[in-house]
């Protein structure tokens, strides 16, 4: 038998940013690598689980054993994380864009020497929230949360805002976003874990084996 820790889980992973497109040419985005996504669905893998990895544009090769699905606008990554349910644990690491443009236009926009055209925004699913209100809720729902202060206060609101079991706060002030380390806090209903800065691979595997430790006990092992 297989005794590794994640052993006939499926762990569900959003990871990357979002593209809204504009025409066909642009698009809004952000400064998103993925690469904390990524090294998570690789940890979940290395300890046994089935993985979902819905990730948004990243230059990144997918980890060995996960299923990748790739998507581009929140929309797109909303219907398929719902397609990927049920899940027995659910890692919203996504930099999901807040705002797509209400009309996409279909053709190139043209300058034409006339005034540049104004971007009317409308805001994009929380796929996190919806994910923890939904019937198909994880057993298991963590989200992250990326922040320059006040990092844990932030945090600990956000979880009870979100509905998620856990949020991971990282500390963006420094040059995490497309950087090799992170610096993380593990916020629960128990309270704060300080993880001390380290490699977005060391900071996945703590994550993993926090999560297989969870599901032992809330769904008997
Ligand atoms: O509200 P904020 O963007 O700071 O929340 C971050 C958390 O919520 C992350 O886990 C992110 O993946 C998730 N999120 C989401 N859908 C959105 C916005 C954020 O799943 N539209």
């Amino acid at each position: 038998p297989d005794h590794r820790p994640l052993y006939g889980r499926h762990v569900l992973i959003t990871a990357g940013p979002t593209h809204e497109p504009i025409d066909p040419v642009r698009y809004i985005a952000n400064r998103s690598s993925g690469k904390q996504g990524f090294a998570i669905a690789a940890a979940a893998a290395a300890s046994g689980a089935r993985v979902t990895l819905v990730a948004g544009p990243v230059h990144l090769e997918t980890p060995p054993g996960v299923d990748r699905i790739d998507v581009e606008s929140a929309r797109e990554m909303a219907d398929a994380v719902k397609s990927a349910l049920p899940a027995d644990a659910a890692v919203m690491v996504a930099a999901v864009a807040d705002w797509r443009t209400r009309d996409f236009v279909d053709q190139k926009m043209k300058k034409r020497g006339s005034a540049p055209p104004a971007l009317i925004l409308e805001e994009n699913p929380d796929i996190l929230a919806n994910l923890s209100a939904s019937d198909k809720r994880p057993p298991l729902v963590v989200g992250f949360a990326a922040e320059t202060n006040d990092v844990v206060e932030h945090a600990t609101a956000k979880r009870k805002r979100k509905g998620a079991d856990w949020i991971v706060a990282n500390d963006v002030s420094g040059d995490v976003m497309g950087g090799s380390h992170n610096d993380v806090h593990i916020v629960t209903s128990k309270g704060v874990e300080d993880l001390p800065e380290m490699p977005k691979e060391d900071v996945a595997r703590a994550l993993v084996e926090r999560i297989a430790a969870a599901l032992e006990e809330t769904a008997g092992g």
